[in-house]
C-alpha cells in the first residue's frame, strides 16, 4: 500500500524489537526512514540496505550527532524507540540514552519543525500500581533505573511544546520479540532446560494491534499527549509458561516452581485501555491465545537468539 503522503520519518532505536517492526510496516508504504541506532540490543541484520532506508550508527546521547542527522534529513515525523534497559546496574548508560538521549531528540525535532514526534513508554513509569487496571492518570512512581529514566524523558517530552503522543505500552508481542517470558521459556523449554514462573501477571498486545495504534497517532491532527496501548487483560507468567508448553507438545508441569516477584519488579501491570479507545477510538483485536500462538510460530520458524531483561533474576519484565 502506498501512502497518500510520504512521511519522513526519523527513527531512533530502528534495529530494535519495536523499531525494525515499524519499518517493515512503513517501508512498503513509501514512506522514507532513516534510522539512528548504535546496536546496544538491536541487530544490525534488521536494518539491511534498502531503498528509503538509511542507517546511521551512534548514540542518541551524543547531541552533535543528532543536530546533524535531524538538520541533514529533515524529518516530518520523528518516532523515538530508543531505550537503555539492559544492565540496571549501569544508571549512566540509562541515564544518558533515557534522558539525555530524549532531550537531544526533542530540541532536534523542534529545529527541524518535525510535525509530531511519538515516543513508547514503560508501563513501569507507574510503578507498583495502587489501581488495577492502571488508568492513564495514575501517579508516576517508577523505582528502576530504566523506569526512572523513561519517565524524565516522557516529562521532558512533555514541556517540550512538540505536538507528540507518548505511547505507554502492555508486553508488545512479535516479530523479534528477545525480552520476558515468551523467549525465555521457549529457548529454555527447546533445549530441555528447568523453568520456574513467577506470580506475576501481564498484558500482552500483539504486534498488529501495536501498529494499528502507531498509524493512528501517526496522522496529522490526530490527537496528542499520552496514551495507554494495551489489551486490558491480565494473565500470568504460569499462564504464558502452560502455552509454550503446549505448543511444543509437552505435557502440563503443574509442579513447576512459582515463586513471588523479586523486588525490582511489579506484580501485576495491566494497564487501562479505555481513555485510549475514547479518544483515538483505539481498541486491541487479538486475543491473548492468538497473541501468544503468532509469537511462538515465529519462533518456530526463526529461533530465539538472545534473550534481555532489566531484572536481575526473573524471567519476565514489565517493558
Ligand atoms: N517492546 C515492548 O513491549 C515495549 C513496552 C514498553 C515500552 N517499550 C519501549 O519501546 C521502545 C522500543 O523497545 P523495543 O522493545 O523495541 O526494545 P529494543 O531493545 O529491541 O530496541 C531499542 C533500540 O534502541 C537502540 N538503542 C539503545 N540505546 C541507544 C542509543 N543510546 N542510541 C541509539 N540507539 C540506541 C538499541 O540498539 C535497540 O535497537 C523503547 O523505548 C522501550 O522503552 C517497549
Amino acid at each position: 500500500m502506498v501512502a497518500d503522503v510520504a512521511m519522513r520519518i526519523l527513527l531512533t532505536g530502528g534495529a530494535g524489537c519495536l523499531g525494525s517492526n515499524l519499518i517493515e510496516h512503513w517501508l512498503p508504504q513509501g514512506h522514507e526512514i532513516l534510522v539512528i541506532d548504535n546496536f546496544a540490543t538491536g541487530k544490525r541484520e534488521v536494518v539491511p540496505p534498502l531503498q528509503r532506508l538509511t542507517v546511521v550508527e551512534g548514540s542518541i546521547a551524543d547531541r552533535a550527532l543528532v543536530d546533524r542527522t535531524f538538520a541533514e534529513f529533515c524529518p516530518t515525523h520523528v518516532v523515538h524507540s530508543a531505550a537503555a534497559y539492559k544492565d540496571p546496574t549501569d544508571w549512566h548508560e540509562d541515564a544518558a540514552t533515557n534522558v539525555t538521549g530524549m532531550v537531544n531528540v526533542v530540541d532536534a525535532a523542534r529545529a527541524c519543525k518535525a510535525s509530531r514526534l511519538l515516543n513508547f513508554q514503560t508501563v513501569l513509569c507507574y510503578g507498583r500500581p495502587s489501581m488495577m487496571p492502571i488508568p492513564v492518570e495514575h501517579p508516576l512512581r517508577p523505582f528502576t533505573s530504566y523506569g526512572i529514566s523513561k519517565v524524565a524523558g516522557e516529562q521532558y517530552l512533555s514541556i517540550s511544546g512538540l505536538p507528540f503522543a507518548s505511547l505507554r505500552l502492555a508486553n508488545v508481542t512479535g516479530p523479534r520479540l528477545a525480552i520476558g517470558p515468551l523467549p525465555t521459556f521457549y529457548k529454555r523449554l527447546k533445549a530441555g532446560q528447568a523453568c520456574f514462573c513467577t506470580d506475576a501477571q501481564r498484558d500482552f498486545l500483539d504486534m498488529s494491534d501495536f501498529l494499528a495504534a502507531v498509524d493512528l497517532v501517526m496522522q496529522n491532527g490526530a490527537p496528542t499527549g499520552t496514551f495507554n496501548v494495551s489489551s486490558g487483560e491480565g494473565h500470568s507468567i504460569k499462564d504464558v509458561y502452560d502455552a509454550v508448553r503446549d505448543h511444543l507438545g509437552l505435557a502440563p508441569d503443574p509442579a513447576v516452581k512459582v515463586i513471588p516477584v523479586g523486588d525490582d519488579d511489579v506484580p501485576a501491570v495491566v494497564p487501562d485501555p479505555t481513555m485510549t479507545k475514547s479518544i483515538l477510538g483505539w481498541t486491541a483485536r487479538i486475543s491473548f491465545t492468538e497473541t501468544i500462538r503468532r509469537m511462538l510460530s515465529w519462533y518456530d520458524a526463526h529461533g530465539v537468539n538472545d534473550v534481555y531483561s532489566h531484572l536481575s533474576t526473573t524471567p519476565q519484565r514489565a517493558v
